[in-house]
């Protein structure tokens, strides 16, 4: 039987649509939530069975896991000791975690407690195989929280802000490419046990041309401003003493600098993984956030 966690996530969901456009023919068992909105898992016609709790539960999770083979965790790296003592407990034999790419950074504050649980966990493959995942920064649709507030954003003003040059590189990976991936990867289990992937886009973007990008397919001409680094900073700072509630830190600021590069090579050799760029890949993006707009749903 197959253990999933995070179907109804932004991911999990095209998880579940390759599940359904593959037939899968086998078990599976999805941990949601009480709240979770589970219409697409009950539409599925797959062999679905859902049981409600939540990840924080060890005891819970002990019970839920029970009878599975394989375990595919797509909710959070923070609940991954969870999912892998339940999954040593319960003699599972594989576990596909979805972790992130966040343990590159070199500010600890982004990548220590990533660092800290994965090769903590690592170590545990004498126990159980493990195969990570490592996504990059993850948009495609109103679910990613990150990419659709840009849109929102270009589309209501004119003038954008840009902290610092926009010269660093990102390789943002559209939602659809990595639920297909974790398909794959499940799918292709001689090639991808104990394994380790990033998944990103399909090539890198200077943060400045992203903004362009999404500012394009918006079809507007938004005007970007500059902000010096140094510039930048100062606010930030200043804005911290001011506001217990600021929502931008210094270390944040900096941290929008950091190039964000990181190759899929391996997941194309193995998965023949290839995805989206992100000039495509934001087209759906915008049009369902136009669609919206017309639609009244958003303000
Ligand atoms: N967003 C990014 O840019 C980014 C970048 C790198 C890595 N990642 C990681 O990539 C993975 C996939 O991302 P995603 O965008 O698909 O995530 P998502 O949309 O935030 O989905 C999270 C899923 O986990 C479930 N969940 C959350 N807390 C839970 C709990 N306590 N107990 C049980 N279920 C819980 C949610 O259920 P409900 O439906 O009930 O909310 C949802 O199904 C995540 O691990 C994320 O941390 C994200």
């Amino acid at each position: 039987m197959l253990f999933v966690t995070g179907i109804t996530g932004h991911t999990g969901k095209w998880l579940l649509d390759r599940l359904i456009k593959e037939n899968y023919k086998g078990k599976i068992r999805c941990l949601v939530r009480k709240k979770s909105n589970t219409t697409m898992l009950d539409k599925s016609g797959l062999d679905i069975e859902t049981i409600f709790g939540d990840l924080e539960d060890q005891e819970f999770l002990l019970q839920a896991i029970k009878g599975s083979e394989t375990i595919i965790h797509i909710s959070s790296i923070l609940f991954s000791n969870n999912i892998i003592e339940a999954a040593i407990k319960n003699n599972v034999k594989w576990a596909i975690l979805v972790h992130t790419t966040g343990r590159y950074s070199k500010y600890k504050s982004a990548s220590e407690e990533y660092i800290k649980i994965e090769d903590g966990i690592l170590k545990k493959r004498d126990q159980i195989g493990i195969t990570v995942l490592r996504p990059t920064m993850i948009y495609g649709s109103s679910g990613d929280r990150n990419m659709f507030k840009l849109v929102d954003y270009l589309a209501r003003h004119k003038f954008f802000p840009m902290f610092g040059s926009g010269e660093n590189l990102m390789q943002p990976v559209h939602a659809r490419d990595l639920g297909y991936a974790y398909y794959d990867v499940l799918n292709n289990k001689d090639k991808t046990f104990n394994r380790e992937y990033n998944l990103s886009g399909k090539n890198p973007i200077k943060y400045i041309e992203l903004v362009k990008c999404v500012s394009n397919t918006l079809n507007r001409n938004n005007k970007i401003v500059k902000v010096p680094l140094w510039l930048s900073i100062m606010a930030a700072k200043f804005y911290n003493q001011i506001s217990k509630n600021a929502i931008i830190s210094e270390e944040q600021v900096l941290r929008m600098q950091e190039d964000k590069v990181f190759s899929y090579e391996a997941a194309a050799k193995d998965i023949g993984y290839s995805p989206l760029s992100f000039e495509e890949g934001i087209k759906g993006e915008v049009e369902e956030y136009l669609n919206s707009k017309q639609k009244g749903v958003l303000m």
